[in-house]
């Protein structure tokens, strides 16, 4: 039996006053003590007891330097992706980013130029727009498609069109995807690709929540299916999987030697090179000694999403989407018939935060976000809050 079952993550941890965004930024702006936060995407869950030791070893430093980002990092990356994910990744394929925001805007700004075109899937992570726009770039949308079974899926045919109207110069991949919860399949991932190969454009893959698909389902990563050859840049962070997003690493990733070389010269020209003690240290933990914890976890998140689903039961006219991964849940709210305001409005009045649909462009309208990456008492208490709401 794993010390990280149930009662493990059932006991979380008291977060409020770290300045945590989660908990005290909303506490700020909101000013309702009430309030259960399920909105920004980190967790309500102790970091992983390796990651806390390593965290402290560092503390313990008590002066904190100059760090090198050296062997031991990419080694550690390496191990993990070809554990976790059967990816094999070399030293040379990697370059370090302060967070995969970050890195988007870099590889935004290092693949294509002023004026172009970068495709991208909404509704999608509100950042993919942003790094887009303000960089000078032009957002070019091809919409997911939702089923009747609740699942979300890619129109080829229009991102085949928008690419060969030359519309777009890169295409700009969310894998898994958030907010609408795919576990993109081989087939699906291997269309996406061909579409770069064949229009001759960049592919940048962000992978961040690769570490949270739910079996039977499994992560492929882009790097399976592309060669040295192929215009592809894949971004992935420890960041989310093991709760550590504010101690800010990343990496870049890929095998085409020449498309690194843009990214790193855009890196460098950013002035952002080396990470910090407490980062490198957290992140070579949790790729080398958190496998069992983030076992336990994912366990226990696909535990709250089955709660979910079957709360949501009694809620007619909500639309749950059908969660392969991220922890997450995208849930259609149309049929309530209520505008983007007045449904905020009645859903904080129920002391429940969520992230607002339109945080991941125009076709989130009518949608919201619960983030249940909590322990189970708040997602059930939450759940029972937005009956007021939503069980009419
Ligand atoms: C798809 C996606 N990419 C990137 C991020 C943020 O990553 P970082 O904190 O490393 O910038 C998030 C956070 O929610 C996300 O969902």
């Amino acid at each position: 039996m794993s010390e990280f079952d149930q009662a493990y993550f059932d006991r979380g941890l008291e977060r409020r006053g770290t300045e945590c965004v989660k908990w005290d930024a909303m506490l700020e702006q909101q000013g309702d003590p009430e309030m259960i936060p399920m909105w920004v995407a980190d967790m309500d869950f102790p970091s992983a007891p390796a990651i806390q030791a390593a965290v402290a070893k560092v503390a313990a430093q008590g002066t904190w330097g100059y760090t090198r980002n050296g062997d031991r990092d990419s080694e550690a990356l390496s191990a993990y992706w070809q554990r976790r994910h059967g990816v094999s990744i070399r030293k040379e394929d990697v370059l370090m980013s302060p967070c995969v925001v970050s890195g988007m805007r870099m590889a935004v700004q290092a693949l294509t130029k002023p004026g172009d075109g970068v495709l991208i899937n909404p509704p999608i992570y509100g950042p993919f727009f942003e790094s887009i726009r303000q960089s000078g770039r032009t957002v070019v949308e091809s919409p997911l498609i939702q089923g009747d079974d609740n699942r979300w899926t890619l129109n080829i045919e229009e991102m085949d069109a928008k690419l060969a109207a030359g519309e777009a110069q890169a295409v700009m991949f969310c894998s898994p995807h958030n907010p609408c919860g795919r576990a993109w399949s081989r087939e699906e991932l291997s269309q996406v690709l061909d579409l770069c190969r064949r229009y001759k454009v960049p592919l940048i893959c962000d992978e961040i929540h690769a570490d949270f698909v739910y079996a039977p389902c499994r992560h492929t990563s882009i790097l399976t299916l592309a060669s040295e050859e192929d215009a592809v840049l894949m971004l992935c962070a420890a960041s989310k999987t093991f709760n550590v997003a504010g101690l800010q690493q990343s990496s870049m990733v890929s095998r085409n030697a020449a498309l690194l070389g843009r990214v790193k010269a855009q890196r460098d020209m950013s002035g952002v090179t080396f990470g910090n003690p407490f980062a490198l240290a957290a992140t070579r933990a949790a790729y080398t000694d958190c496998d069992a914890w983030l076992d336990g976890l994912l366990l226990y998140l696909a535990g709250n999403r089955d709660l979910v689903v079957e709360h949501a039961k009694k809620w007619p006219k909500v639309r749950v989407t059908k969660l392969e991964a991220t922890y997450l849940m995208w849930l259609d709210c149309r049929q309530l018939g209520m505008n983007q305001e007045e449904l905020g409005r009645v859903v904080r009045e129920a002391h429940v935060f969520v992230t607002d649909g339109l945080f991941f462009g125009s076709h989130g309208e009518g949608f919201i976000r619960l983030n249940i990456g909590c322990p189970r008492a708040q997602v059930e208490a939450a759940l029972r809050r937005l009956d007021t709401v939503f069980a009419k």
